[in-house]
């Protein structure tokens, strides 16, 4: 096998960078100064000019087995060789079946049935409209209303801006959906700050759900969408407590409760799904991202055995729920799904992340010290890292970091002035020592 960095010598950087118009990227910005990786192996990334860069972040929490994984890389090839893709309305392909199978015997209770999609953002669309369809199909149309979050993130669909809590996500387009309202989010710094682990302060917050059924009237509401742990918006793990009263109040009213397990799903908080951590089982839950380790898109829904079942009734013939994508179920998808369910199990990666959680705790808290640093949150193999803004310049500071980190060999993600870690789950003691002492250069460097 050739080595990733001598594969790197043979890719140098494209002559015209100018087409590509990139998402969530600052692109005048980066086009005058790129970060292009051309290899991956392992725990590390490549760089154009053959520079290994440990990855902090599973590409976009996503790669949780370490990247270019033998048994991963050769089911995608094999797949592709077999049969390149077969559609998925009206017909259909093993692979996609024994995907659904490992994935929903996965997940906790009995979540047990799943919606393919190919991204978080329609994985989301697909939860919110079987969420709206359920209360439909069972005589509920009158249960319109969609509960987001503040600070949420949920994709960039439509439905999934609608509820999602990012402000900067939502104002340029328009007045997205209707009858859409939002519980506060669950940080707070004052209460909060330099938390290992789910914060002591806040499962109140959940009775906010009351108050909003108070206003609209539970008739008119059909779910609730929260993410176990806010990651996108910078690592926001639940309170103690929180989930397990959003559960008792959504029973209480009869609305939907659907965990966005986009980032938590496979591994990152230790378990299969956060539903299992936190030992509460939601009607509809997400995944995509780490459903295959990043390598091929894919996202779902899985669905509880009442909410299916309320959708197989009538003729035989008629299409239950008038939903699905050209690609839902992708064999390359669901081949490199079923390697990476295979690789995750064979090698008890859930399990070591579950281990290595309070070291890895220690390592970046121990970052606490440093300049200008608002607070530290833990949750999982993930953490969030809040810089003081500097005056004037939201999120310059964190910027800055990101660029110095990666210019000293570590990739971290910015989010705002949060700087957000989530290295692949087989991560190590001196992998981890190496990136937060980076990190840790990186920030006395930008002061
Ligand atoms: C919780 C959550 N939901 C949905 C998404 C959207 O996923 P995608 O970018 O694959 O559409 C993300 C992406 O980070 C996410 O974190």
């Amino acid at each position: 096998m050739t080595a990733p960095s001598a594969r790197a010598a043979a890719n140098p950087t494209p002559n015209d960078l100018e087409s590509f118009w990139m998402p969530f990227t600052p692109n005048r910005a980066f086009k005058a100064a790129p970060r292009l990786i051309v290899g991956a192996e392992g725990l590390e990334y490549v760089t154009t000019d053959g520079r290994r860069v440990i990855d902090g972040t599973s590409g976009l929490w996503c790669c949780n087995a370490g990247h270019n994984r033998a048994p991963i890389v050769e089911a995608i090839r094999r797949q592709a060789g077999e049969l390149d893709y077969a559609p998925p309305f009206q017909f259909g392909h093993p692979k996609a079946f024994e995907a659904a199978s490992r994935i929903a015997a996965l997940a906790p209770g009995d979540l047990d049935h799943v919606f393919f999609a190919n991204s978080g953002s329609e994985a989301v669309d697909t939860a919110l409209k079987i969420a709206l369809a359920y209360q439909n199909v069972t005589g509920k149309g009158g249960r319109t209303r969609l509960i987001g979050r503040e600070r949420g993130y949920h994709g960039v669909g439509f439905g999934g801006i609608s509820v999602g809590g990012i402000v900067g996500n939502r104002k340029m387009y328009g007045t997205l959906l209707t009858g859409v309202d939002h519980l506060p989010t669950i940080y707070s710094r004052e209460q909060q700050a330099f938390t290992k682990g789910e914060p002591e302060w806040g499962a109140h917050l959940a009775d906010e759900l009351e108050r909003i059924v108070g206003l609209h009237d539970a008739s008119t509401i059909a779910a609730v969408i929260v993410e176990p742990m806010a990651g996108s918006t910078g690592v926001l793990p639940s309170p103690k407590g929180y989930l397990q009263k959003l559960r008792a109040i959504c029973d209480r009213y009869g609305i939907l409760l659907i965990f966005d397990e986009v980032i938590t799903g496979f591994g990152r908080l230790g378990f299969a799904f956060a539903a299992e951590r936190y030992g509460v089982v939601p009607d509809i839950l997400t995944f995509a991202k780490a459903v295959n380790s990043g390598t091929v898109p894919m996202g779902g829904a899985i669905v509880r055995k009442p909410v299916f079942d309320a959708f197989m009734q009538g003729p035989e013939g008629a299409i239950e729920l008038p939903h699905g994508y050209t690609y839902s179920g992708h064999p390359l998808a669901a081949a490199a799904a079923v390697a990476a369910l295979d690789l995750y199990r064979d090698e008890g990666l859930f399990e070591r992340a579950r281990a290595l959680e309070p070291r890895w705790a220690d390592a970046v808290m121990a970052l606490k010290s440093l300049p200008g640093i608002l607070d530290i949150r833990t949750v999982g193999l993930a953490a969030g890292i809040d810089l003081d803004p500097r005056p004037g310049a939201p999120g310059r500071r964190a910027y800055e970091v990101m660029v110095a980190a990666y210019e000293a060999g570590a990739m971290v993600r910015v989010t705002a002035d949060t700087i957000a870690l989530s290295p692949p789950l087989i991560v190590d003691d001196a992998t981890i020592g190496r990136l937060t002492g980076i990190l840790a250069g990186a920030i006395r460097k930008v002061g």
